[in-house]
């Protein structure tokens, strides 16, 4: 499953970037606007630091058709990076019937059924956006049953455009096993949700653990090699030693 980062804060998609899991990222006008900084520029910024081949959402204001027509055409021209988002609605599908065969791709977004996934991929999306946590907000259950329904939809389906299941509106790490499980392409995931998924307490247990063993064995050289009086590794010398393994500590003494 790729990971995609929910943001438009610069910093937040540098740290993402650096971890080399991130496979994309996804704005929204909500996102854009927390920013304070001109929808183009931070679009722009994000490309620069993602680098080629990460797909990068930029989503259309504009509902009526001619007016997101022109704006897809130029969201599309701004970098090679981009994915135009549109909103599933008629005058969005009639925009991405019209650019996609023009090489424009496409996120289609605001989507909450079965069969509006269906209207995007028929219209040529390349990612089907489906948001899960405002469903859940509202104490359905049907969000994450309609991304295993629409994985389903794909495989069975041969759309040209081989259109890949984005699990948007991700609200905690819970989702994230339910998309795996799923088989969900694509899961766009605010940064504090996708730094939490590094945790674990018996990760954080068993870094403890390992480190007080190794701290002891190192204590236990040290004195072992102070007492026989050669005094190569009893001056101090850190469990953070670099390049020594305490073999290698223990054949100085
Ligand atoms: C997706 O691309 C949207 O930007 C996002 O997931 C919306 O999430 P929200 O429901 O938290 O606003």
């Amino acid at each position: 499953m790729k990971f995609f980062v929910d943001t438009a804060n610069l910093e937040e998609v540098k740290k993402a970037h650096k971890w080399g899991i991130l496979d994309g990222v996804t704005t929204n006008p909500s996102l854009i606007a927390k920013e304070g900084v001109p929808y183009k520029q931070r679009v722009l910024e994000i490309c620069d630091v993602v680098g080629p081949g990460k797909a990068v959402s930029a989503e259309c204001v504009e509902a009526d058709f001619d007016k997101m027509l022109a704006e897809a055409q130029d969201i599309a021209s701004w970098h090679e990076n981009i994915y135009v988002k549109v909103p599933m609605t008629p005058a969005g599908m009639e925009v991405i019937t019209r650019l996609a065969p023009k090489g424009v791709r496409f996120n289609c977004t605001l989507i909450f059924s079965l069969p509006q996934a269906l209207i995007a991929c028929k219209a040529g999306a390349s990612f089907i956006s489906f948001f899960v946590g405002r469903v859940d907000d509202m104490g359905s259950a049907e969000a994450m049953q309609n991304i295993v329904d629409a994985v389903n939809m794909v495989k069975t389906y041969d759309f040209p455009q081989k259109p890949e299941i984005l699990v948007a509106s991700i609200r905690g790490p819970l989702q994230i096993v339910e998309s795996i499980r799923a088989g969900a392409q694509i899961a766009t995931v605010p940064y504090k949700t996708l730094e939490m998924l590094f945790h674990h307490p018996l990760t954080d247990i068993g870094i403890q653990r390992f480190t007080e063993d190794y701290e002891k064995a190192l204590a236990a050289l040290n004195s072992k090699n102070g007492a026989s009086g050669n005094g190569a590794s009893g001056n101090g010398a850190s469990p953070k030693d670099a390049g020594q393994s305490i073999e290698e500590k223990a054949k100085v003494g």
